[in-house]
């Protein structure tokens, strides 16, 4: 499904680095949207479909994922993307639903691209090929210190850290600087939150970004 141009659901990314709060985040925010009864569709990167999850599994799990090459998994993310877009995300905004995604094209940018030294162009262009016209409206980027993100991590009760959370601190610092640069060049789509603070104050902040934008 392509976007017809006259729709009036709104998408919004959420991006950051590992144990930035964005999953948290979202609860919060679509929890709140929902009081207000508006109609919210909740979407996760790579993943959000049947067949996105499988590619997900191969991305994210795969024990043999340390071998695999930054242009695989730029295309990888990338086909799990095209299927989320047509399948859920265009759908939901052509019947006018807030979509809040859980990571999205700037994933790539900044994870192949500046994290992983793929070329900028043809991250862009195979960015643009999956996403169609489907760009977000509004991109909060959670900011938080590297050190700050990993200790969560880290304390995360969960399994084992899968196969991206294993890069080192000098990938996440690239990552977290590749975010504030993307986001300085482009001023009118992207929001940087100060995530390093107690998660309801972070959360009145990204209110106040997104308020404006929902009943514009
Ligand atoms: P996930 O467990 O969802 O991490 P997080 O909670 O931090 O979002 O795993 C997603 C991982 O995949 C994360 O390390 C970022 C990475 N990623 C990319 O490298 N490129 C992409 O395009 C996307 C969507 C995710």
């Amino acid at each position: 499904m392509v976007l017809k141009s006259k729709h009036t659901g709104k998408l919004i990314s959420f991006e950051g680095s590992e144990g930035s709060g964005k999953t948290s985040q979202i609860a919060r925010l679509a929890e709140r949207l929902q009081k207000l009864k508006r109609d919210v569709v909740t979407v996760r990167e790579p993943g959000g479909t049947e067949i996105g999850e499988q590619i997900r599994n191969i991305i994210v799990h795969n024990s043999k994922g340390d071998e695999m090459c930054p242009e695989t998994e730029l295309l990888l993310f990338a086909a799990a993307r095209a299927q989320l877009v047509r399948e859920v995300i265009a759908p939901a905004l052509m019947r006018g639903a807030i979509v809040l995604s859980d990571r999205y094209l700037d994933s790539s940018t900044v994870y192949q691209g500046i994290g992983r030294n793929l070329a900028a162009d043809p991250v862009n262009q195979i960015n643009r090929f999956a996403v169609g016209n489907v760009m977000p409206d509004l991109t909060i980027v959670i900011d938080v210190p590297t050190k700050v993100g990993l200790a969560r991590i880290h304390q995360r009760a969960s399994d084992l850290p899968d196969r991206m959370e294993r890069e080192n601190i000098d990938f996440y610092n690239k990552i977290r600087e590749g975010y504030l640069v993307l986001a300085k060049g482009m001023p009118s789509r992207f929001v940087v939150v100060d995530g390093s603070s107690d998660e309801s104050a972070t959360e009145k902040k990204i209110w106040e970004a997104v308020r404006t934008r929902i009943a514009e």
